[in-house]
């Protein structure tokens, strides 16, 4: 397994890596055969496998039911495992007991926090003390999205400030990665030269030191792409032809054959 060591290293080395999201057993399968170096169990997965108008309803039991089947079909890649909103923003207490559960009941190698205001970083270095990975997640929080939106973060120099000291105060407080989302690339650039740790961009442009996208994006079988995603294929389109034609052979007799 890809040790969050080694990521360090990639950097030092500026060998860009590559995360894609996955939440079930066949795609994350996929993924690590392809030879992808993160999969991440995002919260996404409430929005494009639930069907959620926000990442707000999932529950740490479903997280934990998915990161369960990704595991299942994962020999290389990092998993990582998003912490549903209100699994870890209580206190340090509540982030370290769901924390816990996630690494103890699935076997992921981290998870992913998001937020980097005085109190998260609190949190983040407490889990971290006790041998807990975690990945930070600033510029566009989707857990916050009722006060953000999901519209780009960083416009302001004050916005810029912050989310620049959040960075760096998440990987003083030992995060070993952070993903910038939706943030002006000339931002992240300067993220990403001033840490240590690897950026692992959504819509931050290309000067971090990875990116990630979710994957029913990639795939086209999103309903929604946003603006900065990319499908490579388009499954929806391939899947709606291969149901359309196994309809026609069942009413016209092709399928099953005699
Ligand atoms: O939940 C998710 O898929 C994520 C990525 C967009 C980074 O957090």
């Amino acid at each position: 397994m890809l040790t969050i060591r080694q990521l360090v290293q990639y950097k030092q080395q500026q060998k860009k890596i590559t995360v894609l999201t996955a939440w079930d057993y066949p795609i994350a399968q996929i993924l690590d055969r392809a030879g992808v170096d993160i999969i991440l169990v995002g919260d996404s997965l409430a929005m494009v496998a639930l069907g959620h108008n926000s990442t707000l309803p999932l529950t740490l039991d479903t997280m934990i039911h998915h990161a369960q089947a990704v595991m299942r079909g994962v020999e290389q890649a990092l998993v990582v495992v998003d912490l549903p909103f209100l699994t870890y923003q209580q206190n340090i207490t509540t982030a370290i007991i769901s924390a816990g559960r996630v690494l103890k009941e699935t076997g992921a190698g981290a998870v992913k926090l998001e937020g980097g205001h005085p109190r998260m970083i609190e949190t983040v270095a407490r889990l971290v003390e006790i041998g807990i990975p975690v990945m930070g997640h600033v510029g566009l929080t989707p857990q916050s999205s009722k006060q953000l939106g999901f519209r780009q973060q960083g416009k302001t120099e004050v916005d810029r400030q912050r989310i620049l000291a959040e960075a760096v105060a998440l990987e003083e407080a030992g995060a070993f990665s952070i993903v910038l989302e939706h943030i002006p690339a000339d931002l992240a650039q300067e993220i990403s030269e001033k840490l240590v740790i690897p950026t692992i961009g959504i819509g931050a442009g290309g000067y971090c030191d990875g990116q990630v996208l979710v994957t029913a994006d990639l795939l086209g079988l999103s309903d929604r792409l946003p603006p900065f995603a990319k499908a490579y294929v388009d499954l929806r389109g391939t899947i709606t032809a291969a149901v359309q034609a196994y309809q026609q052979d069942v009413q016209q007799g092709g399928f099953p054959g005699k």
